[in-house]
């Protein structure tokens, strides 16, 4: 402590007061203790920096010696007893800094004793300076520091190291290691960064030493830390590898396919702060945390447009931080394979095959087209199994088991028994891989009938026979013909040719159903006695008829169904009163025809005109010709004959017998013939002659059949013939009216029952008897005329009868002929021609015995009977005539002429 520095005011006032107190006691004194005492500075505390004991004559309480009035006023020392004395110790408050502290202490030690008695005495400490070693004034000087760089930082001061030496010496920085990127001024002490540090490739932190000296003594160190701060520099980077994923179509959805993988150099070991997104959405979802991406939904390989092209690509992203961080994305590829997930499908699935049954083996019936939508080959392909077939055994089968094209293996022919119309088929389309899906199809063939067979008539030709007197709707008879074809479609049956023949249309009907030939009409033998037809018979098959024909004769059987018709039909003439008898009658002569009976069964009578039997024909049977013969003569003048004119009404009887006993009907046919006979007395006038008026005969053909309007030709036609015959009539009426007023006035009409004028003419002729004596036959056969219940005799071989009353024929009245007369003359054929009937038919009679006995008689010129007088009568009353007096139950036939119109035949005008 530096003395000069005391204020003398205050010693004086300090030295005052010593005295004082000293002089107010006396037995208490401290003793060695130095007026001052060095202490170096920064002395540690309770070191004893001075000692002094006290001297008393009583006690010292505890508590003194104390310090009071230290200056300046801190309690940097203290008192503290020792077993020998007192010591005065460094408390360390405050440091005894040279550089801080105050360098002088006056410290005014006081004591007193239990009496009470007192010392002061003044020490000063005197503080002494030393060289100090600089101190850090930041925290470096109790702790480490650290620092925090951001990576990336530029470089540049990161910290600015603060020390002080005490002596406020020039200081000296320095760093250790010196290898690390840092330097530090050595006179500032600021820590720069010499690099731009990176978190991911540098070192994370670094351990600087700081080193500050003042030159003498040693330096002072710190520890200075850098931590280099991690910042978001870097994006995130995909790891995986693998960009193209192949995964099959129709996952289930969730299905993990792909794994991506990131990772951010920035957070290199810190796992989960990476975000994973997908684009599009479409078909794949993924875990935004571990980036694993799953299907969404069905992915079809098999649909557009994955169908054209598998690969779906996709963005994915990653990113580091939801708000600003740094992202990385890349596409990735699916190749989305095919699976077999489709079956093959038929479209269509039903067929309707039409087959002809001529089909030949081979035959492509049908190709089933079936598709399977699976893209890959292996997947959409499929073949054809399992052909099915109804009890059609091995008739179809597959031509190759990959086309589905069926074929024809069999015989479909119908007319094959058990061979049905119809077969259904089934064929299944089958993948030819796993899971072998499978879908059917269904073929109906149905066979079409080929119309194979013609039809078949059984038999072939037909023989057929119907008489002329059936009528229309005769059944004839039945062809038939049959078809092999099945299925039978029925034959239809016609007549192609010969049904028809000249006037006539359709004589013949056929049934086309039962093959049933009828008549249309009644045939006339006389016309046409045999038709040959040609029956078609057709299978009815509309597109390819199959016809057969067959030869079928129809014979028309015969029948006497014709009457004679004889030329004149209708005479007149006037013949003399003395005329012989025998005497062919102006050699007048009836030339019958008859269309369907021989000249042989010819018989002719005198119906009614004939008084007293004048007139007979002969011969009366057995010839087509016969010639009118005056039997009796005329005897006026006797008185027997009164009659003048003579209407005789011929009737001409076809005895058919023949035809008769072939036919059940027996029918007898008669034709009539009108002649008049006009008699005058001999040589008054002369014999004349009419002719007949000419008669027109038209035919008309009944056998028209239903054409359509068949009838109003017919009615026409018959109109006109009506006019015709009316005109006709009134002709003929006029000429007969005209013939008759002309005799009346050039002949005297003799009265009928008058007295004969002439007497004696008939007595010359009477002489001119028959001779009959050649014609003498021996009877040698005996009967009973049925009718009469008399015997009568006949001859075997002319047939010639006589009636066996002896007494008749005792005395026979000789019958004279005049032979000569009787000669036939031959008339001309002309006369016969253009008279007969048209139309009409001849027919072939045969013969009894009596016609056979009449032809004989003919073959001798003429027999006669003996005379009607003597000749027994019939019941009629009139003379049997001839020699024969045919005792057949005919004679009741030959009486009445049947009705000239018959059903179906001619009509006559
Ligand atoms: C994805 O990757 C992780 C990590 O390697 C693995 O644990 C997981 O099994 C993977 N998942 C798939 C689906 O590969
Ligand atoms: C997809 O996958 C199929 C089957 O593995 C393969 O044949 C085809 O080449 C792939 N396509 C692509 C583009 O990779
Ligand atoms: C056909 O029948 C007729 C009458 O029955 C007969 O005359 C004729 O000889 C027969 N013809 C044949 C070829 O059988
Ligand atoms: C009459 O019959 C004969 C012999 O049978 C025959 O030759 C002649 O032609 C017939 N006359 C007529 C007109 O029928």
């Amino acid at each position: 402590m530096d003395l000069d520095k005391c204020n003398p005011i205050i010693n004086l006032f300090l030295f005052i007061c010593f005295w004082t107190i000293r002089g107010m006691g006396g037995t208490v004194t401290l003793k060695g203790l130095p007026n001052t005492i060095n202490v170096a500075e920064n002395s540690p505390s309770a070191m004893v920096v001075g000692s002094f004991t006290v001297t008393t004559t009583a006690t010292v309480p505890p508590g003194y010696p104390l310090i009071i009035n230290s200056n300046p006023l801190t309690k940097a020392f203290s008192v503290n007893p020792t077993s020998s004395g007192y010591q005065i110790q460094i408390t360390g408050k405050p440091i005894l800094d040279f550089e801080t502290a105050p360098d002088n202490f006056n410290l005014q030690i006081y004591v007193k004793d239990s009496t009470g008695d007192t010392d002061l005495q003044v020490l000063t400490i005197v503080i002494t300076d030393v060289n100090e070693p600089p101190v850090f004034l930041d925290n470096l000087e109790t702790q480490d520091v650290l620092v925090y760089i951001v990576e990336n930082s530029p470089e540049g001061t990161i910290y600015n190291v603060l020390a002080k030496d005490p002596e406020n010496k020039p200081l000296q920085y320095s760093l250790q290691p010196t290898s690390s990127p840092f330097s530090i001024s050595n006179r500032t002490g600021s820590i720069i960064s010499t690099k731009v540090f990176d978190y991911e490739t540098d070192p994370k932190s670094y351990f600087l030493q700081v080193k500050v000296g003042d030159g003498t003594n040693p330096e002072i160190k710190g520890t200075v830390i850098v931590y280099i701060v991690n910042t978001n520099d870097n994006a995130p980077v995909f790891t995986m590898k693998q960009t193209t994923f192949t995964i099959p179509e129709e996952q289930v959805p969730g299905t993990i396919v792909a794994n991506i993988t990131a990772q951010d150099a920035d957070d290199f070991n810190y796992v989960g702060n990476l975000i994973f997104s997908i684009n599009p959405t479409d078909y794949f979802t993924i875990n935004p945390v571990t980036g694993i991406i799953r299907v969404s939904e069905w992915i079809d390989r098999d649909e557009k447009p994955l169908r054209d092209n598998p690969l779906i690509i996709v963005e994915v992203s990653v990113i580091d931080s939801p708000k600003g961080g740094k992202s990385s994305s890349m596409s990735i590829t699916f190749n989305v394979t095919d699976i077999n997930d489709n079956p093959p499908v038929c479209n269509p699935d039903t067929y309707r095959t039409p087959v002809k049954e001529t089909a030949i083996a081979g035959t492509s019936i049908t190709t089933i087209t079936c598709t399977d939508i699976d893209v890959n080959p292996a997947n959409n392909q499929f073949k054809f199994v399992d052909l099915t077939c109804n009890a059609c055994d091995l008739k179809f089968a597959l031509n190759s088991t990959f086309s589905g094209n069926i074929v024809l293996e069999g015989s479909l022919d119908l007319e094959q028994p058990n061979n049905p119309l119809e077969y259904t088929l089934t064929v299944v389309a089958e993948d030819i891989t796993a899971p072998f899906y499978k879908d059917t199809a269904y073929i109906y063939v149905t066979v079409l009938p080929v119309n194979e067979n013609p039809p078949v008539f059984n038999p072939a030709t037909y023989n057929f026979s119907v008489s002329e007197l059936d009528g229309q709707g005769t059944m004839i008879g039945v062809v038939n013909a049959t078809d092999k074809d099945i299925p039978f479609t029925g034959i239809t049956y016609s007549i192609v040719a010969g049904g028809s023949t000249l006037g006539y249309s359709n004589i013949f009907w056929i049934d086309p159903n039962t093959g049933s030939i009828q008549l249309m009409t009644e045939p006339d033998y006389e016309t046409t006695s045999k038709y040959v037809l040609t029956v078609q018979a057709t299978d009815n098959d509309p597109k390819d008829p199959k016809i057969a024909n067959a030869v079928v004769t129809v014979n028309i059987l015969e029948a006497n169904d014709e009457k004679p018709i004889c030329t004149p039909n209708y005479y007149t003439m006037t013949i003399p009163t003395d005329l012989s008898p025998g005497t062919n009658i102006q050699r007048f002569q009836l030339t019958c025809t008859d269309r369907d009976s021989p000249p042989t069964a010819f018989r002719y009578t005198i119906n009614s005109g004939n008084i007293n039997n004048h007139f007979a024909f002969s011969p009366t049977a057995g010839s087509n010709i016969t010639r009118l013969i005056l039997a009796e003569p005329f005897d006026y003048s006797g008185g027997l004959d009164k009659q003048w004119n003579y209407k005789l009404l011929v009737f001409i009887t076809d005895d058919n017998l023949l035809s008769g006993a072939r036919q059940p009907k027996g029918i007898v046919e008669t034709g009539t013939v009108t002649v008049n006979v006009n008699v005058v007395i001999a040589g008054l006038t002369t014999v004349s002659t009419t002719t007949p008026p000419s008669i027109t005969y038209i035919h008309i053909a009944k056998n028209v059949y239903a054409t359509n309007a068949w009838y109003v030709p017919f009615i026409i036609t018959l109109g006109i013939m009506l006019l015709l015959g009316f005109l006709g009539y009134l002709l003929y009426h006029l000429a007969k009216y005209l013939s008759t007023k002309d005799l009346s006035c050039c002949t005297p009409k003799p009265n009928k029952y008058k007295e004969p004028l002439i007497q004696n003419t008939n007595k010359a002729k009477k002489e001119v008897v028959m001779e009959l004596t050649k014609l003498n036959t021996v009877f040698d056969g005996e009967a009973v005329d049925p009718v009469t219940g008399k015997v009568y005799e006949f001859n075997t071989k002319s047939g010639a009868r006589r009636w066996k009353d002896t007494q008749i024929l005792k005395d026979p009245q000789p019958i004279k002929t005049k032979s000569s007369e009787l000669v036939i003359p031959v008339l001309p054929s002309s006369i016969n021609e253009g008279k007969g009937r048209i139309g009409t038919a001849n027919g072939q009679k045969t013969n009894s015995n009596d016609v056979q006995a009449e032809q004989k008689g003919d073959e001798k010129q003429n027999v006669f009977g003996p005379n009607p007088k003597s000749l027994p009568q019939n019941p009629a009353g009139q003379p049997t005539e001839g020699l024969s007096p045919l005792p057949t139950p005919k004679t009741k036939q030959e009486g009445e002429p049947k009705p000239i119109l018959k059903k179906g035949d001619l009509s006559e005008v």
